[in-house]
């Protein structure tokens, strides 16, 4: 479930498993060691999860959780964290420097997602305060809704739902809904980390041409090359990259007009990535055929935001991440790391800072 820890855990097998020993064919019950009760935490957890991974919390601290739909403003969230060891945030929670100056006792931050841009880490390593995040339980999950925009926008199907829908579906027509190609047509992808890696798998499943640019370990099927060559010969373009002060608006007026112009951009990353105002114009002008979003800036995105009426654009409320499993896993995790970090162990997934 989460890497090497139940992996491990896996391979013990039967009696082994269940704490009792084997010896001349017989069986024992092996005492339990005596556990030494750590002291109880207090946790704030600021969004109901799914699964039943708060009940492990539950029964080791003090959990207090947010109940709402809507995460608590920033004043809420600073005068909770303000009292506890351990905290579980998503990515809707900023942690920066003036909120983590106001908790004199925290141990341990959890964030409930694999990109960790809402915390000030070096703050929080400043202050010895250790964080986790949720990677490789979400991938799968993101790779496809990263290829179900792909699809969408390459063969117009909201364009073509929304005909059906209002009664334009008049017959079968030889020009009508024409997309784009997949098969055969070449991916660039920006970020070649797990997230990158697993689109790359799916793509070269589609016998697409893989290439990429920024972090990640090529293959010879996928070929690493410039930021340039990926953007003038890509058919469409996916984001997997962090947002860092690096790539804020990498995706520019100059690299969107760099794009082929039957080019579609795709992102599942970090909104900001991606200057809007520029991919408006570039839509509008037809320097790019198109784009899909997983994520914007500001999210939500207002609902009279001009973007929303911009053509060829599709744009969904961030849920790469949104399937059962993914998302009780993301919750396993988080209260694992959570857990370690109160405990004083390492974290299953420990964020480092840069240097
Ligand atoms: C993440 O985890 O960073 C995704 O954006 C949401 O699951």
């Amino acid at each position: 479930m989460f890497g090497g820890h139940m992996v491990g855990a896996r391979r013990l097998g039967g009696a082994q498993a269940r704490g009792r020993a084997c010896s001349g064919g017989r069986s024992y019950t092996r005492p339990k060691p005596a556990r030494m009760r750590l002291p109880m935490a207090r946790c704030f957890v600021t969004r109901v999860l799914p699964g039943p991974a708060l009940d492990r919390l539950r029964d080791r601290h003090e959990v207090d959780v947010w109940p709402d739909r809507l995460p608590p403003p920033y004043q809420e969230l600073a005068a909770r964290a303000a009292g506890v060891e351990g905290l579980l945030t998503t990515l809707t929670d900023r942690v920066d420097a003036a909120l983590l100056e106001h908790c004199p006792d925290l141990r341990v931050i959890s964030n409930y997602a694999v990109g960790y841009d809402n915390i000030d880490l070096h703050a929080a390593a400043g202050r010895g305060i250790v964080v986790g995040n949720t990677p490789d339980v979400l991938t799968e999950a993101t790779a496809d809704l990263t290829f179900a925009l792909l699809l969408a926008a390459a063969r117009k199907l909201p364009e073509a739902i929304e005909s059906v829908r209002e009664g334009d579906w008049l017959t079968w027509e030889p020009g009508r809904y024409l997309g784009q190609a997949v098969a055969g047509a070449t991916l660039g992808i920006v970020g070649l980390g797990r997230i990158g890696t697993a689109v790359a798998q799916r793509a070269l499943g589609f016998e697409m041409t893989v290439l990429y640019t920024g972090g990640g370990q090529g293959s010879e099927a996928v070929r690493r090359v410039s930021f340039d060559t990926l953007l003038e010969e890509s058919d469409f373009v996916t984001l997997h990259c962090p947002l860092t002060a690096a790539t804020y608006h990498l995706f520019d007026a100059d690299a969107l007009r760099r794009m082929r112009s039957s080019a579609i951009l795709i992102n599942t990353a970090r909104g900001p990535i991606i200057d809007q105002e520029a991919l408006r114009d570039a839509l509008l002008a037809g320097e790019i055929a198109g784009a899909a979003l997983d994520v914007t800036e500001p999210e939500p995105l207002p609902p009279d935001d001009p973007l929303l009426s911009t053509p060829n654009l599709i744009v969904v409320p961030h849920i790469g991440s949104a399937t059962r499993v993914a998302r009780e896993d993301m919750a396993d995790l988080a209260v694992e790391n959570l857990l370690a970090g109160l405990d004083g162990r390492p974290l299953p997934h420990q964020v480092g800072v840069a240097v």
